[in-house]
C-alpha cells in the first residue's frame, strides 16, 4: 500500500494558473486540456467564457448548466501523470475563491500578455503564491504580436513580482516575425507555421547555432537568435530546480496558446518541473502525503448547482493517505463521524462518484451546511490544517433590510454565507447594520440572489465608504483598548467576533497604521 501510495503521489500534479484577463488563460487551459485527452472539449471552456460575458443573469445560467462546478477542477492525464489543473476565476467573478484556491495547489502557472507585461490582478495572485512560496513556472503569451521585448518583459518581471527569472526557451522574433522558440536546454528549434492548431510541430535538434540550418530556416533572423543567446548566457540566470521549488526563480517559457505554439513544450516542462504534493502545516505537526492516514481539508464551497434541493459541493483538498468510497472520516469541528459514499471526482467534463482518490486530489462532497472552509477531515488524528485564510476585502456595502421583520433570517443568511466563504461580514461596533465585505464586486450580486432565493430575504445595498480592511490586535491588552476606544467609528467586528479596522483609503489604514505602531494590522486571517 505504502508503496502504491508514493507512486501516485510522485505522478500528481496540482496546479492553478495566474493570469490577467485576457492574456490567455482561458485559450491555453483549452489547449492543455486538449493534450490532456479531453478532445471532445475544444471550445468549451472557451463557450463557457463568452456566455457568460453575454449574460448578465449568470447566476441562473450556472444553475441551469451546473457548468462551474465541473470546471471548477479539471482532471486530466499527460503521459504518466494525472494533473489536476483548479480553476482561479478571473474578470467579473474574480472572488476570494480565486485567491483561496491557490492555498489548495502544489505550483502555479503564470500567463504573461507578451505586449502588457505584469498587470494588477497577475501582482495580487502573485502575492498569495509567495505566502506558500508555491513554484510558478511562467508562460509569456500571444508572441505572434507585437510586444514587449523578451528581456524588458523578463525585466518587468522580475520587478514587479520579486522573482527571478530564468528562461528555459527563447522566441525568434516576435508579430510577424515569429518564427518560433529556441529550446535552450534541448537545443531544439521549434519553428511556428501561422494558423497552425495541430499538435505535432516541426521540431529540430540544433547540435550547435553554428549549423548553417538556422540560416537556411531563419534568414537574417539566425544571426539575431546568435546575438541574443550570447547575451543570455552572460546576463540570465541558469535554471536552477531547487531555487525555482523554492518559489525564488521562475522558469520562462514563449508561445501563443491560440496557435497552439510552445503550448507542449510548456507541458512537458511543467510536469517534469513541478513539484508533487509535498507536506503540508497542521496546528499541531506536519503532514506528509504519504502518511497511511487519510487527511484533507476544504477549501471552496460551490452553492446553488441544483436550487431545488440547495445543493451546495465543498471542494476537498487530499493532503495525505488514500480515499477510498465509502470510507469514514471525522469532522473534527463538529465532532462527527461520516461516512463518504457519495464524494464526486471532477473529470474534465464531467462528474461522478469517485472509488479512490490520491494526495493533490479534490474530490467534492455534498453539503448541507455543516461544512465551512477551513473544516479538516481525516480518519482519526484530530488535525487542523493551515494556511487557508480570509483575505482582507477590498470592497464594501451596507445591507439595508426591505422588511425589518427578515432580521433573524438575514442573521442566519449572512452568518452561513459568511461560512460558506461567499462573502465576508462585519459589525461595526457603533450601529446595527451588516457591512458585507468582497475581494472581487460579484460576491455581492450573488448573495443578495442567494438571501432571496435561500433565506427569502428582501435586502438591498447601500454604497459606504470604505475602500480597506485589516483584522486587527496586540499583545497589549490596555493599548488595544484604547485604539478600540478612539476609533470606534472605523471598527467592526468580524463573522467570528474578530476586531477588524475598517479604512475609507488605502492611505488612511497606512495613516492609521504609522500612529498606532504597538497594533498589528493582518491582511490575512486564519479561519477558526
Ligand atoms: P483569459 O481567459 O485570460 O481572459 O483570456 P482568453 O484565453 O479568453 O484570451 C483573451 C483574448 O486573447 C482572446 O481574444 C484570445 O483569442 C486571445 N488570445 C489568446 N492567446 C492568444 C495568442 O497566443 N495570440 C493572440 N494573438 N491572441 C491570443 P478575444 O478576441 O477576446 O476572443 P476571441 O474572439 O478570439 O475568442
Amino acid at each position: 500500500m505504502s508503496q502504491k501510495l508514493k507512486s501516485e503521489i510522485a505522478r500528481r500534479r496540482t496546479f492553478g494558473i495566474i493570469s490577467h484577463p485576457d492574456a490567455g488563460k482561458t485559450t491555453l487551459t483549452e489547449k492543455l486540456l486538449l493534450f490532456g485527452g479531453a478532445i471532445n472539449l475544444a471550445g468549451a471552456v472557451k463557450a463557457r467564457k463568452a456566455a457568460r460575458h453575454a449574460t448578465s443573469d449568470w447566476m441562473k445560467m450556472e444553475q441551469e448548466r451546473g457548468i462551474s462546478v465541473t470546471t471548477s477542477v479539471m482532471k486530466f492525464n499527460y503521459r504518466d501523470y494525472e494533473v489536476n489543473l483548479l480553476d482561479t476565476p478571473g474578470h467579473q467573478d474574480f472572488s476570494e475563491d480565486t485567491y483561496r484556491v491557490l492555498t489548495a495547489v502544489d505550483s502555479a502557472l503564470m500567463v504573461i500578455d507578451s505586449a502588457k507585461g505584469v498587470e494588477t490582478q497577475t501582482e495580487k495572485l502573485m502575492a498569495i503564491c509567495r505566502m506558500r512560496n508555491t513554484p510558478v513556472i511562467t508562460f509569456i503569451n500571444k508572441l505572434d504580436r507585437e510586444g514587449m521585448s523578451p528581456l524588458d518583459l523578463m525585466a518587468d518581471i522580475e520587478e514587479k513580482l520579486q522573482i527571478e527569472c530564468a528562461p528555459l526557451a527563447w522566441p525568434i522574433g516576435m508579430g510577424k516575425r515569429f518564427k518560433g522558440v529556441y529550446n535552450l536546454y534541448r537545443r531544439q528549434l521549434n519553428l511556428f507555421t501561422p494558423g497552425q492548431e495541430t499538435r505535432n510541430q516541426d521540431i529540430l535538434t540544433i547540435e550547435s547555432l553554428d549549423d548553417p540550418r538556422l540560416d537556411e530556416l531563419l534568414g537574417s533572423q539566425a544571426d539575431e537568435l546568435r546575438e541574443d543567446i550570447e547575451l543570455l548566457e552572460g546576463a540570465a540566470n541558469p535554471f536552477c530546480l531547487e531555487d525555482f521549488l523554492k518559489a525564488h526563480q521562475t522558469p520562462v517559457f514563449f508561445g501563443s496558446a491560440i496557435n497552439n505554439f510552445g503550448v507542449r513544450e510548456l507541458l512537458d516542462a511543467f510536469v517534469e518541473l513541478a513539484p508533487p504534493p509535498g507536506p503540508r502545516m497542521t496546528e499541531t505537526r506536519e503532514v506528509r502525503p504519504d502518511e497511511e492516514q487519510f487527511s484533507g481539508f476544504v477549501f471552496k464551497i460551490q452553492a446553488n448547482m441544483d436550487p431545488m434541493h440547495r445543493d451546495r459541493i465543498a471542494f476537498l483538498r487530499i493532503c495525505s493517505g488514500r480515499f477510498q468510497r465509502g470510507m469514514k472520516v471525522r469532522h473534527h469541528r463538529i465532532g462527527k463521524e461520516i461516512g463518504l459514499n457519495n464524494a464526486i471526482i471532477f473529470m474534465a467534463q464531467d462528474r461522478s462518484n469517485v472509488e479512490e482518490a490520491w494526495p493533490g486530489d479534490i474530490i467534492g462532497l455534498h453539503n448541507h451546511g455543516t461544512i465551512k472552509i477551513g473544516d479538516t477531515f481525516t480518519s482519526k488524528e484530530p488535525l487542523r490544517f493551515t494556511g487557508i485564510p480570509s483575505f482582507a476585502p477590498e470592497h464594501f456595502r451596507r445591507v439595508r433590510l426591505k422588511n425589518p421583520l427578515k432580521v433573524k433570517q438575514l442573521d442566519k443568511g449572512l452568518t452561513q454565507l459568511a461560512e460558506e466563504g461567499a462573502v465576508q461580514v462585519f459589525r461595526p461596533l457603533i450601529g446595527s447594520d451588516w457591512i458585507l465585505g468582497a475581494v472581487g464586486v460579484l460576491q455581492f450580486d450573488v448573495t443578495m440572489e442567494r438571501l432571496k432565493n435561500e433565506y427569502g430575504v428582501e435586502a438591498v445595498y447601500e454604497g459606504i465608504d470604505f475602500a480597506a480592511a485589516r483584522w486587527v490586535d496586540c499583545d497589549d491588552r490596555k493599548k488595544l483598548e484604547e485604539f478600540e476606544r478612539k476609533n470606534q467609528a472605523n471598527l467592526a467586528r468580524d463573522a467570528e467576533g474578530n476586531l477588524t479596522y475598517l479604512a475609507s483609503s488605502e492611505w488612511r489604514l497606512g495613516y492609521v497604521q504609522e500612529q498606532w505602531p504597538e497594533i498589528v494590522f493582518h491582511k490575512t486571517k486564519e479561519h477558526c
